[in-house]
């Protein structure tokens, strides 16, 4: 092994699989930090292209930042980065105690923490839903009663993702319990959850994210992202397509809100995922900033539809090397994601999409005789596949028809303990 050791917060996952896979085919040691039990969960094939690890608490991030600094030296690592939510925040710390290219840690708390996020977007003059905290139901009960809030409103945790804890709630009632679930959540690494409970003007709109990269302050947008999103009270992303071409004036709106945004939470070296609501009128409003590449396959899409390889250029921005973001193709890229319209027991799953010209990418992660949820956190997903092509119409149009092949049966717990077979469509909830 000749190149840099390069060192990722957390292997786990498939983003950051690539990102392991993309620095091993380019001759770099590749290190990971995490913890005793991740590590065991790590598959053979990420086992078997680690030059070393290191086993830490990330619930304890001081102290896991002492340890992931100690054994960086150790092992001349010439690179941190991390593509894990979780861990963004301890990524600008370890690069700052090495002198390695990595985001502002005096600001990284505000792309993790939403209540921090909130403070610093609205203090950078970004245009993000009006947001109060409250840390027990009788500050709740006030909150509600604030009139910049009002119904429906969005509860969520401070520090979650993947739409864990989050309920768009339309009454009194349903806030209180809706307050309950967001404290319940802990996150990957902490064992308990905060007591601080984010309350969240309602932004009415279409959904899209700017996936982006910004390299010594520098940033270039890669592309707008539709997403696909439940209604209701849980709102989970169901796909995502790019690029998406908005108006010309409303497109700068949106990225010069985002720009803002990404100096507020102090990214400069590295990708960052935008998520916004775009209303009626054009306006933009940024519901919030991860200072990571979009997880849920969007670096696929950017790949089969731009040519860009966002593995590549985040190694070479955390190496401090020039890094190639122009587009190389021209094309569009979409994902479904495969969902239950019901809760159960996964009896059986037919009419996947096969792996093929325009469908480069197909998971099933479900097992069959395991638990199915109607949608309402990301983790509910069943798989997902990518539909590739040139024009968007038709790409869109053969992603919805492949997902209305897929059948799932679905177990269905009786009274008395029998149960029933049901079948179910996985675009049901989809469409
Ligand atoms: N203020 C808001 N107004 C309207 N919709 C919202 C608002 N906040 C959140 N949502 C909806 O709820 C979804 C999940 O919220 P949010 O992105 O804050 O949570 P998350 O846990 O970070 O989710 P993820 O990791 O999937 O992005 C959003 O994608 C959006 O559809
Ligand atoms: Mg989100």
């Amino acid at each position: 092994m000749t190149g840099p050791a390069v060192l990722l917060l957390d292997a786990a996952g498939p983003e950051s699989g690539a990102l392991a896979k993309a620095a091993a085919a380019r001759g770099y040691a590749v290190h990971a930090a995490t913890t005793p039990g991740g590590y065991a969960a790590y598959g053979r094939e990420l086992k078997g292209l680690l030059a070393g690890q290191v086993l830490t608490d990330l619930g304890q991030p001081e102290r896991a930042g002492e340890e992931i600094t100690a054994y960086a030296r150790r092992r001349g690592v010439g690179a941190v980065l991390t593509v894990n939510e979780y861990l963004t925040e301890l990524a600008a710390l370890v690069c700052a105690e090495l002198g390695l290219p990595g985001n502002d840690p005096a600001r990284s708390r505000a792309a993790r923490d939403k209540a921090a996020m909130a403070r610093a977007l609205a203090g950078a003059g970004v245009r993000t839903p009006y947001t109060r905290l409250a840390y027990d139901d009788v500050q709740l009960e006030a909150v509600l009663s604030d009139s910049q809030v009002g119904f429906p409103c969005v509860i969520k945790p401070v520090g979650g993702a993947g739409s864990a804890g989050v309920t768009v709630a339309t009454g009194q009632a349903e806030a209180a319990a809706a307050a309950d679930a967001a404290r319940a959540v802990t996150g990957m690494y902490a064992s308990v959850g905060d007591p601080r409970v984010l309350v969240q003007a309602y932004a009415a709109g279409t959904e899209y994210s700017v996936e982006s990269i910004t390299q010594d302050g520098a940033t270039t947008h890669l592309a707008v992202t539709e997403k696909r999103v439940t209604g209701g009270a849980h709102r989970v992303e169901t796909g995502h397509s790019l690029p998406t071409r908005l108006p010309p004036a409303i497109e700068a709106a949106v990225y010069q809100e985002v720009d803002v945004a990404i100096r507020a939470v102090g990214i400069r070296h590295g990708a960052s995922h935008t998520e916004v609501i775009v209303d009626a009128d054009g306006r933009c409003t940024v519901i919030e900033i991860a200072a990571r590449l979009a997880a849920g396959q969007i670096g696929l899409l950017l790949q089969y539809a731009l040519g860009l390889d966002v593995w590549a250029a985040l190694l070479n921005i955390a190496l401090g090397r020039p890094a190639a973001l122009t587009p190389t193709a021209d094309g569009y890229a979409t994902v479904r994601f495969m969902t239950s319209p019901r809760a159960g027991r996964l009896a059986s799953v037919c009419g996947l999409p096969k792996q093929g010209p325009g469908v480069p990418f197909v998971r099933w992660r479900a097992a069959i005789g395991g638990p199915v949820h109607e949608p309402g956190v990301n983790a509910h997903r069943l798989g997902s596949f990518v539909v590739t092509g040139t024009d968007a119409a038709e790409v869109e149009e053969r992603a919805d028809t492949l997902l209305r092949q897929v059948r799932i049966h679905v177990e269905l717990p009786c009274e008395g303990g029998a149960s029933q077979v049901r079948p179910a469509s996985t675009s049901a909830i989809a469409l």
